[in-house]
């Protein structure tokens, strides 16, 4: 397997819940600094042809190559879709995951994406027979070279002992909502740490609304001149995660790109993980 780590930008831009904005909004992140996109080709939540449209008006105006960018998709089981789905649901599993991925890249208008994503087990207790399915599908389109690296998403530590037991190909990325009352999801860090696997976290402002603003992080952000927001984003990625953001705003564009450089101390960020567990 490549080194994820060396290939991997440092922040995701994620286009969730974006609809008629999406093409506009993805354009936009890029032009303020973003290189690295989250999509899923999941149209109930996501709408990845927009994702396209916003990736092809930025190579127009030449403000990058496909070389310079990270693209992340997902495959979504029926159970996770609307009615528009991006495969015959009648098919096998491993035909599904084929058939979402070629239309993936025609969406994004490239041969290959960088990061696949099961967007979540089939269970939420356990990895079952289907999910074993789906990632040995998964598996054959990374040897294709339709993507080059491979996630598991919303997965739990026993899920993800389960699947390590039943695969020996690890995931690349896990991406998971990240609270901080389960101590920002503390044993799946660890188990990605032990592992080399990159740990993707996501809602970490709209999941953590009171430690957004408790009083450490009010004090940390007055002493970096900086945002609660940007605490938190340097906090994740302290802690080693590679923290997403969906924001829809200009300025938060550039306040969450600019709160890489905001080094926290071990102190302050020991002081994050106590606010909430
Ligand atoms: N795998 C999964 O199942 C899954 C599930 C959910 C999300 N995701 C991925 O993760 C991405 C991010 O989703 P998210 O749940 O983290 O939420 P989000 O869509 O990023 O929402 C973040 C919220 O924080 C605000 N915000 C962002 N930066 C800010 C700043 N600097 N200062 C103040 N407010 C700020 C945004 O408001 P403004 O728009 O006004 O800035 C927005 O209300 C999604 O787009 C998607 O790609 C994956």
């Amino acid at each position: 397997m490549p080194n994820a780590r060396a290939s991997v930008p440092d922040f995701l831009y994620g286009t969730a819940w974006k609809e008629d904005r999406t093409a506009a909004l993805t354009e936009l992140a890029i032009r303020a600094g973003f290189r690295a996109i989250d999509t899923a080709n999941q149209r109930r939540h996501y709408f990845e042809a927009g994702v396209g449209q916003g990736l092809a008006a930025a190579y127009r105006a030449g403000l990058f190559t496909r070389a310079d960018l990270f693209l992340q998709t997902k495959f979504t089981y029926q159970a996770g879709q609307d009615h528009r789905l991006p495969y015959d649901p009648a098919a096998t599993l491993s035909i599904q995951v084929a058939q979402s991925m070629a239309s993936s890249l025609e969406h994004l208008g490239v041969d290959h994406v960088d990061s696949f994503v099961l967007h979540g087990p089939a269970s939420r207790s356990h990895w079952t027979t289907d999910d074993f399915e789906t990632w040995q599908a998964m598996i054959k389109e990374r040897d294709a070279g339709r993507t080059r690296l491979l996630g598991v998403s919303n997965i739990s530590l026993a899920q993800l002992q389960q699947m390590a037991r039943a695969h020996a190909e690890p995931p690349a990325f896990v991406q998971n909502r990240c609270y901080a009352i389960r101590g920002w999801d503390r044993d799946v860090r660890a188990f990605c740490r032990e592992r080399n696997i990159i740990y993707q976290g996501f809602s970490l402002l709209t999941a953590n609304i009171e430690v957004l603003r408790h009083s450490t992080v009010a004090a940390l952000a007055a002493q970096n001149n900086a945002t609660p927001a940007q605490i938190i984003f340097a906090f994740a990625r302290a802690v080693g995660m590679l923290p997403l953001t969906g924001t829809t705003n200009a300025d938060h564009m550039k306040q969450d790109l600019e709160s890489r450089f905001l080094e926290l101390p071990p102190d302050a960020v020991n002081a994050i993980e106590k606010i909430a567990g």
